[in-house]
């Protein structure tokens, strides 16, 4: 359970977050969407630990972000990767991983990059990889730590419509096997929509919840969902409320 109460982060004037309720249950796929600016990096740092509330606490199973970080158990995936840029996709899937005191296992890694779509890549280095190939191999890094919550701002942001689809549904299917917690950054809706458990909406002034939606589409949501009239529904529905004059 990731707690956050009354999480309120401020840059001296400028308040960025202004009071964040939230529980995410273990193995929820939480969306988070809202317009540039109201926090959701914030948000997403704050949770990980990597920044400080101003106000209000955040508990992951009842540790602090810093406790939690340093034990392996969150996973970020950010919109630029992070790469090491001198380690090979193998050796960087396997070093954040030993960097938390855990034994990397190399066979799990080569797994995981071959679910991510990349076997053959594994002595590449980031520079002779692409933009979506480097993003796999930040996700696959992510899900080697074990972590058992995944933070992701916008990975598929700069990626091509083709790869962002692809790479939703490998986010799914790995969430469906292996039910992270996941709090996932999108300025899609529809993408918000597809993957979410819950959406939750953000405004600005100062960043805050507006809204939550319980997604409660069936699963699976393959192909024929997109047709779907409830599907459709969802999508109007998030979409009004984040352009809604609040
Ligand atoms: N380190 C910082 N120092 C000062 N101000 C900051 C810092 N980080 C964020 N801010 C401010 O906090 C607010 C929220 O920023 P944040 O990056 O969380 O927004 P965002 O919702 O992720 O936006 P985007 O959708 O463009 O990525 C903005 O006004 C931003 O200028
Ligand atoms: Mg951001």
């Amino acid at each position: 359970m990731i707690e956050l109460d009354d999480v309120g982060v401020s840059f001296g004037d400028v308040t960025a977050l202004g009071g964040i309720d939230l529980r995410i249950p273990d193995g929820e796929f939480v969306t988070i969407i809202g317009p540039s600016g109201c926090g959701k990096t914030t948000l997403l740092r704050t949770v990980s630990g990597l920044q400080s509330p101003t106000r209000g606490r955040v508990r992951l199973n009842g540790r602090s972000p810093d406790e939690a970080r340093s034990e392996g158990t969150i996973g970020v995936v950010f919109q630029q990767h992070t790469l090491l840029p001198w380690k090979t996709a193998l050796e960087n899937v396997v070093f954040l991983r030993r960097m938390a005191g855990k034994s990397p296992k190399r066979a799990d890694a080569r797994e995981l990059l071959s679910t991510v779509g990349l076997a053959g890549f594994e002595g590449s280095r980031p520079a002779e990889l692409s933009g979506g190939m480097k993003q796999r191999v930040a996700i696959a890094r992510a899900l080697h730590l074990g972590a058992d919550v995944l933070l992701m701002d916008e990975p598929f942001g700069e990626l091509d419509e083709l790869t962002r689809e692809e790479m939703g549904i490998e986010v799914r299917d790995l969430w469906r096997r292996e039910r992270k917690t996941v709090l996932f950054v999108t300025h899609s809706v529809p993408e918000a929509v597809l993957l979410g458990d819950r959406c939750v909406v953000m405004g600005n002034d100062p960043g805050r919840i507006r809204t939550t939606f319980d997604i409660d589409l069936p699963r699976p949501r393959d192909g024929e969902v997109f047709d779907a009239d409830a599907y459709q529904e969802r999508v109007a529905t998030v979409r009004s409320s984040l352009h809604a004059d609040q």
